[in-house]
């Protein structure tokens, strides 16, 4: 069966050598005569694929010493709710930035059991645009933002800025290693790798060494960074497929160029895309141009029927996964870093033959 061009937000499309590779060690991992699935998570082989996966991590992101890198479970949802548990003290408050669908799960899992402040909200405009600059609390545990927001189809173009003394925590589900990441200026930053990493079942967090001591006594160990970190992410097994497969991609990455050269091959693809979108008659961007995203270039063909029928055309021509997230409908084009130049061919290729056709 041939491959087809997947524009999925994720999981989503991964190198294709990535792949082969990962195919190739599924009945041995090189000479061990043990699969890659089969590994003992106490082994010396997964011992050494952990410990190239966070050499890879610290080299690609330039990590300073004291950023902890933690691989977890639970997705970036569980974040939501461990963010707050392990930061946040009694009566203190949260501060987050709402600028989407995620930022605003990340804002009610945290509003369970404490006190939350957004600081800065474009809930008014349907998220079509970024948050003005925030206006934290007076000693707030930590700010959240949302990087990339996936469904709204924004992203922002750096951190926002903040006094020095409220750290700043990320959810970069979507943008993690698609262009350069400051750990010098984030404090936590976490991600499902289900897209630009590796496979779903897999959660990095890399985290401030001090921001370890404050999680209270009373929170159970699995939900404790300090449990994960002193664990060597080992506390319980880990996803292990799901690192071995990120490991690998991890280093396809670093064989491209690293993160900079990644970061302007995205933008092109995206460039190319909105630019086609807005020279289109028929096509319309659904965000403010200023801040869109490079990673989820969300569009419309006009009404529900024109999507339908922009949709069978993508079908046909072997393109799929473009259905917008049903909670604003349309259409979205995932451009994260595996996604190759042909798809985005293909992709204008559709365009241009649905313009044709509604012009003839
Ligand atoms: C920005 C962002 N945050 C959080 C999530 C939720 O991730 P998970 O399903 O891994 O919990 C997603 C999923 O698409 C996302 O895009």
């Amino acid at each position: 069966m041939p491959r087809l061009f997947n524009f999925s937000a994720g999981p989503a499309v991964l190198p294709e050598p990535v792949l082969a590779v990962a195919s190739d060690h599924l009945l041995s991992l090189g000479e061990t005569g043990i699969g890659a699935l089969e590994h003992s998570h106490r082994g010396d082989v997964f011992a050494e694929i952990l410990a190239s996966a966070e050499a890879r991590i610290r080299r690609l992101a330039e990590l300073p010493d004291d950023i902890v890198v933690l691989f977890l479970q639970g997705g970036a949802s569980l974040q939501f709710a461990m963010l707050p548990a392990n930061l946040r003290a009694a009566g203190q408050s949260a501060d987050y930035i709402n600028s989407g669908t995620w930022s605003q799960k990340a804002i009610a899992a945290a509003g369970t059991d404490g006190l939350v402040h957004v600081a800065a909200s474009s809930e008014d405009s349907g998220f079509r645009r970024l948050p003005a600059d925030p206006i934290p609390s007076e000693q707030p545990a930590y700010l959240h933002y949302t990087s990339n927001n996936t469904i709204a189809g924004t992203q922002f173009p750096g951190p926002p800025s903040l006094p020095d003394h409220i750290p700043l925590a990320c959810d970069a589900s979507s943008d993690i290693f698609s262009r350069p990441l400051d750990l010098t200026v984030h404090d936590l930053v976490y991600a499902g790798a289900q897209k630009n990493l590796g496979p779903s079942g897999l959660t990095l967090v890399l985290v401030r060494r001090h921001l370890l001591e404050r999680a209270p006594d009373n929170l159970p160990a699995i939900l404790r960074y300090d449990t994960h970190a002193a664990a060597g992410s080992l506390y319980h097994t880990p996803p292990v497929f799901s690192i071995f497969v990120t490991e690998l991609v991890l280093k396809w990455l670093e064989d491209q160029g690293g993160l900079q050269v990644i970061a302007a091959r995205n933008l092109a693809q995206a460039t190319r895309l909105y630019e086609r979108i807005d020279s289109s008659r028929l096509l319309k961007g659904r965000v403010e141009p200023a801040d869109r995203s490079v990673m989820n270039v969300v569009f419309t063909a006009g009404s529900p029927e024109a999507d339908r029928r922009f949709l069978d055309r993508c079908n046909a021509a072997d393109v799929v996964g473009l259905k917008g997230h049903r909670s604003v409908g349309g259409l979205r084009a995932s451009l994260y870093n595996a996604q190759p130049d042909a798809a985005v061919d293909r992709l204008l290729e559709v365009i241009d033959a649905f313009e044709a056709e509604a012009t003839s």
